[in-house]
This record gives structure tokens, sequence and C-alpha cells, in this order.
């Protein structure tokens, strides 16, 4: 499993202008995590620098976490209370780091990142092997975008970021639900490139990993602030609840 969160990545990382780091949706996020977790402790699926981790155990959440980058991990643990953080490092469809939390959760796209629809289910599975029955995993993730994108042209490409230093444009192949993060910036005069590979899945699929995974789903939301989910929806925050035994055999689940 290649790291794309490598030094350089890791040390512009919290300078992000998404939005992402708003107090307000961190709040948002937070308050929902802290209300699934409901009293217990919870796993997050590629911690990185700790942005949702860090204000999670502050509010008073047991948290652990998994990463396979040591550089956003460094992050982590140099802000306060990031020492207090246990974090493993390894591929977070496959590490495991104990059971019986009541939460696990990837947010901010992070699925993506796994690039086969194989490591996704993966990633459902060892996911449900960390909860306790009726634990909750959680997913943040945008919707493809892909009917914006213009009708027959070959390369279908969609520029999302123009600014005057920094570009950014993503390359999809429709057969394989493959995309490529194309990004580049000119820092003192000297232009980079670099280049990242995702998978988009839709939200009708996750539900059929979750089900391979012993969980159904509970809530599909719109936005960390629990609006409705439509054919409008940018992205959404979905729930699967894990089953009990007795939920599951009753539901015929192996
Ligand atoms: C977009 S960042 C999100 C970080 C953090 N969750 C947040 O919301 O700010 C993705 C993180 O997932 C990690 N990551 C990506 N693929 C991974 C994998 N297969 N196993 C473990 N960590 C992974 C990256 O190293 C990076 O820290």
């Amino acid at each position: 499993m290649r790291n794309y969160f490598d030094e350089p990545v890791a040390a512009s990382y919290d300078q992000d202008e998404s939005g992402r780091f708003a107090s307000s949706t961190v709040g948002q996020t937070v308050g929902v995590l802290a209300e699934l977790a409901g009293g217990g402790s919870a796993l997050e699926l590629g911690i990185g620098t700790g942005r949702v981790a860090l204000p999670l155990a502050a509010a008073g959440v047991r948290v652990t976490g998994i990463d396979l980058s040591e550089a956003m991990v460094a992050r982590l643990r140099a802000k306060p209370g990031g020492d207090r953080i246990p974090v493993t490092i390894g591929d977070f469809a496959t590490t495991a780091v104990g059971t019986g939390f009541t939460l696990a959760y990837l947010v901010f796209n992070t699925i993506m990142n796994l690039t086969t629809q194989d490591q996704q289910v993966d990633c459902f599975r060892n996911a449900a092997a960390h909860l306790a029955p009726g634990g909750r995993f959680v997913v943040e993730v945008g919707l493809p975008t892909i009917r914006l994108l213009p009708h027959g042209e070959q390369r279908r490409l969609r520029l999302w970021a123009a600014g005057q230093t920094s570009w950014a444009y993503d390359e999809y192949d429709l057969a394989t639900q493959a995309v490529t993060g194309h990004y580049i910036e000119v820092e003192d005069g000297r232009g980079s490139y670099r280049t990242t590979p995702f998978r988009y899945v839709w939200p009708a699929e996750l539900d059929l990993m979750a089900r391979l995974a012993g969980m159904r789903l509970e809530h599909r939301w719109g936005d960390w602030d629990k609006r409705p989910f439509t054919s409008d929806s940018e992205q959404h925050v979905s729930v699967w609840r894990k089953l009990s035994e007795q939920e599951a055999a009753a539901d015929g689940v192996r």
C-alpha cells in the first residue's frame, strides 16, 4: 500500500482552506460522532493530523487511530493531547487494533483512498471486526460528480480548483470507477505537480459492503448537520450499525 500523504503533503495538510478545518465544521462533526459513540470508545481510520480525533478526545471520547503515514501522525503527536491518542501505523483495510469499539469512523473522502472494490470491502469488514454488537461505522464521502463532466469528450476531466498559484482537476474513468487527482502548484516561481489515485463509490454500493460485513444502514444524511440526503446532495454522512449475533442469525448473515 503506497503512502500518498508523505512529508510534503503532511507539512501543508493543516493549511487546507476548503473549510474542513473551520471550527463550525469540526464542531458539528465531533458532536455527531460523540453522540454515536454513546459513551464508548472510538476508532478513527485514517486519523491523519488529528483534525477530528483531537477535538473528539477533548470532548471526552477515548479515541484510537490507524494511519499509513508516519508524517501525518507526527503532526498529530506534536499537538497538545496528541501523545495521549494511541495510533498504529498500518493499512486501515486490514490492520487490527482491538475490539469492543462503539464507533469506527472514516471521514473526509478517505474511503476513496482505497483504490479497488476489494480493498473497500475489506475496510468495511475490518471496521465491523473492531465494533461491539450495536456499534456504528460512519463514512463521510463525496458523491462522484460525473454528471458535471463534459459530454462526449474522450478524457473525462473536471477542474475543481483554479487559484492564482494552484490548480486541481480530477480525471474520471467511468468503466473502473477510478479517479485520478492532479494537483499543480507554483511556489517561489517553481512549479510542482503530483497525482493521487482514488476510487469513487456509490452509496448503494457502500450499503452492500456494509451488508457483507454484518452491518445495516441506520442513517444517511447530506452533511453533519443531519440534513436529508437528496438527489442534489454533494456528499453523504452514512451510519451503519453492526448487528448482534441474534440479529445476524435471524437475518441469515453468515
Ligand atoms: C484526507 S486525510 C484525512 C485525515 C483525517 N481523517 C481528517 O479528517 O483530517 C486521509 C488520511 O488517511 C490516511 N490513509 C489513506 N489511505 C490509508 C490506508 N489505506 N490505511 C491507513 N491510512 C490511510 C492518509 O495517510 C491520511 O492521513
